[in-house]
Order: structure tokens, then C-alpha cells, then sequence
């Protein structure tokens, strides 16, 4: 029986900032940003936006897309580390928001940038588990990178979400049957109870994510069936590679590692490669990993949401020319978690690959640095939403210590009326 991805959804605000801009107003060489992250724009979400409204935006395009009942899904997960209550749950918000019926498992889960994939994961076993029973899930990532002004990890900031559909109808993806996990306990970021921006030991972060890489990458390879040929490395058998990518270099780094692990597994091959290296792992990541990352770089960090705005990203770009193909993935949290899994794009996945991404990227609107600091400064205030506003929810504002959202006409709506 096939379980995966039916169908995706990206939702990232309208503003986006361009590091280039912030780089000069910090008094930084733009080659840094823009070279050494490898990041050129990040999305900054409006005071009238959290990860609510993101979640539902994103949820409901999906489900109209796919044509699905809202009143059909029986696991709603939400997956964020930029949770609104230390109690209420953000995907009840959201259940309520779109609609989905009273029989239906819901909550909301946290490890990081983790938590999506362990949503995914959830949903897929609870799928699994159901047999021949009609059973179908919408898992949410949803998030807001938001650091401090001034500080390291402010150009590796961003927000959006992607919602998946995951049932026994994978047009999007199949997820193949293993994984490799790695979890110990790092403090590489955190964000502690009353503070609204993350803390982050960005250098230590780097080396705790290319660990846990190698554990969950020897884990899933030494489960790998068939049995690899002498001279065979995991890389033959995927076309792509996608990463955790909480800034486009991580995702170089990730997969120079990943590269070399994999080709001293085999003997004969790093025989072979060793003394061309470099020139191999360079070739490899320019095959395999960056076709997945152009999104990333335009939208930035989304924490939970990353890896499968890579995913969407890759589906929108090349779904034609990888059906049939597998591709590899590899998900991390700080703290730390970590899962390396793959999956098969199926012959269907042109069908579903309008995801939204490259939509919302052509008609979002660049702010300046100014604006951006005061979107910034402004923070979770509510309100409501700017003319050119592409979502669908909004956040009011807090009135009696209960947040309170709206909905407001999709895009094509108002513009038809
Ligand atoms: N031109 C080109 N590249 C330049 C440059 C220039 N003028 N100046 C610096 N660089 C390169 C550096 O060599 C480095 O690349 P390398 O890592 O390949 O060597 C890169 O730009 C970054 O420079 P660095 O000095 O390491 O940056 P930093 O210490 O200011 O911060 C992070 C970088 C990533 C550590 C920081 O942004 C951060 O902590 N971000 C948060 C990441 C996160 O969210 N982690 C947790 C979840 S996984």
C-alpha cells in the first residue's frame, strides 16, 4: 500500500526583504549574505499575520485544491516552534478556522525545526495503522524566524507554511517504508518561555546538525535494500537531495558531508573519488541538492516548514522530469532530532505540482529596511491587513487574553468581485 504526500500547499506573506538592503544598512558586505548564507530575500510577516493564519491559509488552499472535505480529515497536525499559548494548541485554531469536523485527532507538536517531519511521519503511521480504512490527514509546518535586529542570525530569518496532505493517494510524493533517526540532547537553539525571539549558537548549531546528519544517514543507509554493489554510493539511487535548510549554505554543508559519508561506505567507490574530492562533492551538490533550494533563498528560514517548502519548491520546478525518480530527505531540529527518509515522485505529480510558491514570490512586494524594522518592532500587535494582502485569515489582536482571527475573502475572489 502507497502512503505519502497527496498534495501541497505553500503560504508565505506578502512583504519580502532583500538582503542585499539589509546587508548595507548593517554595514555588512552584501557577498556575505547573499554568497556565504546563500540567502537573497527572506519574507517578513505583517503584525495581522502569525502562524495561524499562515497554517489556515495554506490549509485551505490545499484542501481546495485537492477538492477535499474538510470535514473528511480525521488527524489534523500542526507542526511550529512559534507557538501562540504555552496550552492552547495552534492547530485548534486552525481546526476551527478551516472548518475540519468534530471527529478528528488534533494537535499541535514542537521539537524545533524538527516537528514537521515528525507531523509527517505521525500522520503516515496513523494512515498506515488505519488498513483499508478511508483514512486522510492534514499535517501544517508553519512558522516565524524572527532573531534579534542587529544580531547574527538576522538575515536568516523568514516565515511561511506548508500544509500536506497525507494519505493513501500520494500524488505528490510516496514515502518509502524506512528512516534513520538521531536525537541527543544540544544546545545549539532554543527560545525560552516570554521571549519572542529564538537564541541561537549559530556556529555550534552547524556542527550539531552535520552530526546528527551522519547518525541518521548511517542509520538509513545500513537499512538500504538492496544491498549496495561494492562500487555503488546511496547518491546513484536518488536524482535530488533535500535538506533542513535553515540558510542555503547549510544545505551545501549538509550535502558535502553527506557526500563523502556515503562514498567512504563503499570501498571501491571512494577508492575512486578520493583523490578528486572537492571536484566530486561540488558536482554532486550541484545535481542533487541545489535545484531544491531556490525558494529557500528567496523566502528564508520557516524553521518546520523548510524542508518541505524545498520539497514544494522542487515539485513546481521539475515534476515532470523526476517521476519515477526517488529523491532523499533529511530533516533537522535543534536540541536535537533529526530523521533521513526518502520517497518516490510519483507518474501523478505534475498534476499537483502548482504548490503556490512561485506565485506568491512574483507578486509579493519588497519592502525597505525601514518598514521592515517596523513590521518588526511591531510584532504580534494584530491588525488589519494592508491592500495587497494574499491570505485568507487574519489576526485581530488580543482582546480579554483570547486571540482573535477573521476571515477575509480568498485573492480571486475579491478580485472577481
Ligand atoms: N563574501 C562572501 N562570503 C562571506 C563574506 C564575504 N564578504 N564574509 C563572510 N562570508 C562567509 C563566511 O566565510 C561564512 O561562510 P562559511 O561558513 O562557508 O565559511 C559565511 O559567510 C557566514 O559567515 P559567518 O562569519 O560564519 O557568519 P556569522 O557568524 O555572522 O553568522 C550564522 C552565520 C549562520 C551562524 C548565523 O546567521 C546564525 O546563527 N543563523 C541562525 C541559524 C539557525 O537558525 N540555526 C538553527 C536552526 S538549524
Amino acid at each position: 500500500m502507497s502512503i505519502g504526500i497527496e498534495r501541497l500547499a505553500v503560504y508565505t506573506p506578502q512583504y519580502g526583504l532583500a538582503l542585499a538592503d539589509l546587508a548595507a544598512a548593517r554595514g555588512v558586505a552584501p557577498a556575505k549574505y547573499t554568497q556565504g548564507l546563500g540567502v537573497q530575500e527572506m519574507a517578513v510577516a505583517p503584525p495581522w499575520e502569525d502562524v495561524v493564519t499562515m497554517a489556515a491559509t495554506a490549509g485551505a488552499r490545499v484542501l481546495r485544491a485537492a477538492g477535499v472535505d474538510p470535514a473528511s480529515i480525521g488527524m489534523l497536525l500542526v507542526a511550529t516552534e512559534t507557538a501562540v499559548d504555552h496550552a492552547k494548541p495552534v492547530s485548534i485554531f486552525v481546526h476551527d478556522l478551516l472548518g475540519v469536523g468534530p471527529h478528528c485527532r488534533t494537535y499541535e507538536l514542537k521539537h524545533a525545526c524538527y516537528a514537521g517531519t515528525a507531523a509527517l511521519m505521525t500522520a503516515a503511521d496513523w494512515v498506515r495503522a488505519g488498513g483499508a480504512r478511508p483514512r486522510r490527514a492534514l499535517v501544517i509546518a508553519t512558522d516565524i524566524a524572527r532573531y534579534e535586529l542587529g544580531s547574527s542570525g538576522e538575515p536568516t530569518q523568514g516565515a511561511g507554511a506548508v500544509a500536506m496532505l497525507v494519505g493513501r493517494e500520494p500524488q505528490a510524493l510516496i514515502l518509502g517504508d524506512e528512516s534513520g533517526t538521531y536525537a541527543g540532547n544540544v544546545h545549539d537553539f532554543w527560545r525560552p518561555l516570554g521571549r519572542r525571539e529564538a537564541i541561537v549558537d549559530g556556529q555550534h548549531s552547524v556542527d550539531c546538525y552535520l552530526i546528527a546528519l551522519a547518525g541518521a544517514f548511517q542509520m538509513y543507509r545500513a537499512l538500504e535494500r538492496p544491498p549496495f554493489e561494492p562500487d555503488e554510493a546511496f547518491q546513484d539511487r536518488v536524482a535530488r537531495m533535500l535538506y533542513h535548510t535553515p540558510f542555503p549554505k547549510m544545505a551545501m554543508k549538509a550535502h558535502r558531508r553527506f557526500a563523502e559519508l556515503d562514498w567512504r561506505a563503499s570501498h571501491a567507490r571512494w577508492a575512486q573519488v578520493e583523490p578528486r574530492l572537492e571536484e566530486a562533492a561540488a558536482q554532486s551538490y550541484v545535481e542533487l541538492a541545489a535545484p531544491a533550494l531556490t525558494a529557500v533563498s528567496r523566502i528564508g528560514n520557516t524553521y518546520t516548514a523548510s524542508l518541505y517548502v524545498c520539497l514544494a519548491s522542487l515539485l513546481e520546478a521539475e515534476s515532470r522530469m523526476l517521476t519515477g525518480r526517488r529523491v532523499g530527505l533529511f530533516s533537522y531540529g535543534s536540541g536535537s532530532c533529526a530523521e533521513f527518509f526518502s520517497g518516490v515522485v510519483p507518474t501523478s505529480a505534475p498534476r499537483v505540482s502548482d504548490t503556490g510558491i512561485a506565485t506568491q514570490l512574483r507578486e509579493r512586494t519588497l519592502v525597505d529596511v525601514p518598514t521592515y524594522e517596523r513590521l518588526a518592532r511591531t510584532g504580534d500587535a494584530g491588525g488589519e491587513p494592508a491592500a495587497g494582502f494574499a491570505g485568507e485569515f487574519v489576526f485581530h489582536g488580543v482582546r480579554n487574553d483570547r486571540r482573535e482571527y477573521g476571515r477575509v475573502e480568498p485573492v480571486a475572489a475579491r478580485a472577481s468581485a
